[in-house]
């Protein structure tokens, strides 16, 4: 059996999967409850000076018959007031001493951090986070992502934590940013043992067309809030991977957004996070999805032979390059199995209209499914993704593998297109049909 044990910068936990700061960790009556159904760590709702929230607070975006694949709120920071929380805080570490509790915290001044790091210390708290990533409300008083944006202030607050803490201090980053290794690189010339993110993006959820007023409404009026869900996972992998490649972070990295169950936790993991936190997928189906999730961790991790999560942690992360080094002589056409399409024909619009024109429709009496015209492929895999049926447009290679020659390489070589009109150009090698042949389809 796999060893799940996590650890984030000397935190340990039971398993790599923590609820992240938001609703389901308002209370330890939560946190006990989440504790018990098989979560390994929570990060508390963040604390600081208790706020008043509005009605409503929540939007989402919803795709076809998909419920919440974005998920947007403009709530703010607990409004419990902090000694009811250091209490609860207090009786689940009693009742789970070897789980992680972490305490997001989010105040002013220097005088304020010192004492409320010290007050969840005193409470138990197995190390804190910095809640520099909250991208409403708290950043109009200059907190949360005002702190997050401005790398020089977040490493002077990482450094005023780090003057008096003495558990691990993690600084939470906001994604709201144009390149997140700046803050990240901040956080750790401030001391900080470890960053955690994505915190949400600043976004708006859509528009009543008859109120004229965006989602969540409150009183006719609305705000930008924090976009978060499975629509946010590829950006929040960019980021962790960013972070985890630059050579100025080089300190554990928590990794958020997006996960619903164990294989988005594993891509965070593949591009190195240490651990992982989830916040919509808890708010929307419940703790109870954290059994999955250990099943699924623990079963992919025999299969693949990996008796410790340190086996697999960041193992993806050299194979992200840049597009220069990509190699331009890899070739791959698609291919489609008769036996299994429907005969949608979804893959000749996409092709036609969308891509390049390398699919064929069948002759009259010749049933529905197309064909790929070969020499018209230009291998991009629009048509496999449109494709309803799971495997039936498969991208075969057609190169031997046995050349590697880079757009760097092209470079360095002399043969990359210089001019406009340069027929060395990589699209001019395929056929496309003269403008006219658009008509009278
Ligand atoms: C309703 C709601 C409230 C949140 N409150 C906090 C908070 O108090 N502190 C914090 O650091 N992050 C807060 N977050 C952000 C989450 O911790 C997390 O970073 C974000 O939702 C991305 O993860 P997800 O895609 O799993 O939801 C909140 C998110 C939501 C949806
Ligand atoms: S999209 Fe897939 S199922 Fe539909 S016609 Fe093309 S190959 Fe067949
Ligand atoms: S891979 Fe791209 S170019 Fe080739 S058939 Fe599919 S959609 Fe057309």
């Amino acid at each position: 059996m796999p060893n799940l044990t996590a650890n984030l910068a000397g935190i340990l936990s039971p398993n790599p999967f923590w609820l992240a700061s938001a609703p389901p960790t308002n209370s330890g009556y939560q946190v006990m409850k989440a504790f018990e159904t098989g979560w390994g760590g929570a990060v508390w709702k963040t604390l600081g000076i208790p706020v008043v929230n509005t009605s409503s607070r929540y939007g989402a975006i919803n795709y076809r018959s998909s419920r919440m694949v974005g998920f947007n709120n403009i709530e703010l920071i607990t409004d419990r007031p902090l000694a009811d929380n250091l209490r609860e805080i207090e009786e689940v570490k009693k009742y789970f001493p070897d789980h992680a509790v972490v305490a997001s915290l989010m105040v002013e001044s220097r005088k304020e951090w010192h004492q409320i790091v010290k007050d969840v210390e005193n409470a138990g708290a197995d190390g804190v986070e910095l809640n520099f990533g909250c991208p409403h409300g708290m950043c109009e008083r200059g907190m949360g992502s005002a702190v997050g944006q401005e790398p020089a202030v977040l490493q002077t607050i990482t450094g005023w934590v780090k003057e008096v803490a003495t558990v691990p201090v993690i600084v939470k980053l906001t994604p709201n940013i144009t390149d997140i290794t700046e803050p990240a690189v901040a956080a750790a010339k401030g001391g900080a043992d470890a960053i955690s993110l994505i915190n949400t993006i600043q976004s708006l959820m859509g528009v009543d067309l008859d109120r004229f007023v965006p989602y969540p409404t409150v009183d006719g009026k609305s705000t930008n809030g924090g976009y978060c869900g499975p629509a946010v996972k590829p950006i929040a992998l960019n980021m962790v991977k960013n972070c985890a490649q630059h050579q100025g972070v080089n300190i554990p990295i928590s990794g958020i957004g997006g996960i619903e169950n164990w294989r988005d936790a594993v891509e965070h993991m593949l591009l190195g996070a240490n651990n992982v936190q989830v916040c919509t997928a808890v708010m929307h189906y419940g703790f109870g999805i954290i059994r999955e999730m250990l099943a699924g961790l623990e079963e992919y991790m025999n299969e693949k032979g990996f008796g410790q999560l340190p086996d697999f942690i960041g193992k993806a992360v050299s194979n992200v390059t840049t597009w220069e080094n990509l190699n331009l002589k890899y070739k791959v056409i698609a291919a489609i199995n008769a036996d299994t399409c429907i005969g949608c024909q979804l893959c000749y619009t996409a092709c036609e209209d969308g891509a390049h024109q390398a699919i064929a429709l069948p002759g009259n009496g010749q049933g529905r499914v197309p064909a790929i015209i070969e020499e018209n492929c230009v291998g991009c895999n629009l048509c496999s993704l449109v494709c309803p049926v799971e495997n039936c447009i498969t991208m075969v290679r057609k190169d031997d593998g046995s050349t590697h020659e880079s757009w760097k390489d092209y470079m360095d070589s002399g043969k990359a297109p210089t001019e406009f009109n340069d027929k060395r150009a990589g699209g001019h090698g395929h056929w496309i049909p003269e403008p006219k042949a658009g008509l009278g389809g």
